[in-house]
């Protein structure tokens, strides 16, 4: 048995080398990121969307772009479109690429949402035979998955997800409604869609999608990276209609507008008023208008990229590597590295990346 065991370790330690890292890794940074830039190809010049795009759906998955309405779009625009994900400062090195295919568009005002569906993706922050090893690892999981139906990702959507969270995703705490009848969740598939939108992904059965649906507002506030494992074991809250307010492990406030709980460890807490919103297929995509927003901290924000673009921030330095990960599990456990805290009734504390559950 341990012959074995010694053997498997060798072949992994053959086809992985240090590469077997979480998908998900949380880190503290200012905010806005200034590590990653993504560019649009395929429509005129290149120019940069790293502050208008978020993903609007994984199953299928889609990523929604801002542009101005006078941009003169049509579908026939979009038939060679790329997203470049590349390093900001240094040398600037592209870290990741995903075509795109038209899908759909949604207007509001003066801004047009337009929903693009990944084809295919290259990423190249782990080397070649690396990344394959772990392409064909995937593969092999494909047999085993045992994830819901409506989130089935296909082995190309779940290769593009990497390649979405190189840009890293701040962590969100999402309030709804009131200390009477509301609730609050993490969330990081959301983001800026430029000139005061916002735009946010949430699973279709899921409670807190229907709530946000009925609701039509909500509070958005960043995370400092120490209350991060906090907001990670709220992820249960995501099934829940609403919370008992009084079992959260943080003070709240009213927000400015709508007086919606918010937490007081909060960075930064925007407003927001759900303009739009549409099923799309695992998830129903939201955009809605920035109502008010408040800089209450600049204290480093808890974000999510994934194990590889890590692997290449570190650049492949295993001590390093195997220090941030320590980090992460703190960023996701708390100090004291417990699993689950009964307290917050939650089942599993892990699943931001939408490889996995979002
Ligand atoms: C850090 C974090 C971020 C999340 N972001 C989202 C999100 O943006 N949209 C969403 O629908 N679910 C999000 N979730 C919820 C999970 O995908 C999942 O639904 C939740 O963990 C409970 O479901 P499970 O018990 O099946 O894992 C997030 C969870 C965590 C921990």
């Amino acid at each position: 048995m341990r012959l074995i065991e010694e053997c498997r370790k060798r072949i992994q330690k053959i086809a992985f080398g240090n590469t077997l890292l979480p998908q998900e890794f949380t880190l503290g940074l200012v905010e806005p990121q200034s590590e990653v830039s993504v560019w649009l190809y395929g429509i005129g010049t290149p120019h940069e969307v790293t502050d208008q795009l978020t993903t609007a759906c994984t199953a299928p998955l889609c990523i929604c772009i801002a542009f101005d309405k006078g941009h003169k779009l049509s579908e026939n625009s979009f038939r060679t479109v790329a997203l470049r994900f590349c390093e900001r400062d240094g040398s600037k090195r592209v870290l990741g690429e995903i075509s795109l295919r038209f899908r759909s568009a949604i207007s509001i005002g003066s801004s047009e949402f337009i929903l693009f569906q990944a084809r295919k993706s290259t990423n190249y922050c782990l080397p070649r035979p690396r990344l394959w090893a772990h392409y064909l690892l995937q593969a092999y999981s494909q047999f085993k998955r045992s994830d819901p139906s409506d989130i089935r990702m296909t082995l190309r959507e779940q290769r593009a997800a990497v390649v979405t969270f190189i840009r890293p995703h701040p962590l969100y705490l999402a309030s709804v409604g009131d200390r009477t009848n509301g609730n609050i969740f993490p969330m990081n598939l959301a983001g800026d869609l430029g000139k005061g939108y916002f735009g946010f992904a949430l699973r279709e059965m899921r409670l807190a999608a229907h709530l946000v649906e009925r609701v039509n507002h909500l509070a958005v506030s960043t995370v400092p990276l120490p209350w991060c494992s906090v907001a990670f074991r709220l992820a249960c809250n995501h099934k829940k209609e609403s919370i008992d307010w009084r079992q959260l492990p943080f003070e709240t406030k009213p927000s400015m507008t709508f007086g919606i709980p918010v937490p007081n460890f909060a960075t930064r807490v925007r407003e927001i008023q759900v303009e739009k919103s549409q099923k799309i297929g695992s998830h129903r995509f939201f955009v809605g208008r920035i109502v008010s927003g408040q800089v209450q901290s600049k204290e480093l924000q808890a974000c999510i990229v994934h194990g590889f673009y890590q692997f290449w921030r570190l650049g492949g330095d295993s001590a390093m590597l195997q220090a941030s990960m320590a980090e992460d599990l703190t960023n996701k456990r708390g100090p004291d590295n417990a699993d689950c805290r009964p307290s917050l009734e939650c089942s599993r504390p892990f699943s931001t990346l939408p490889t996995s559950r979002s």
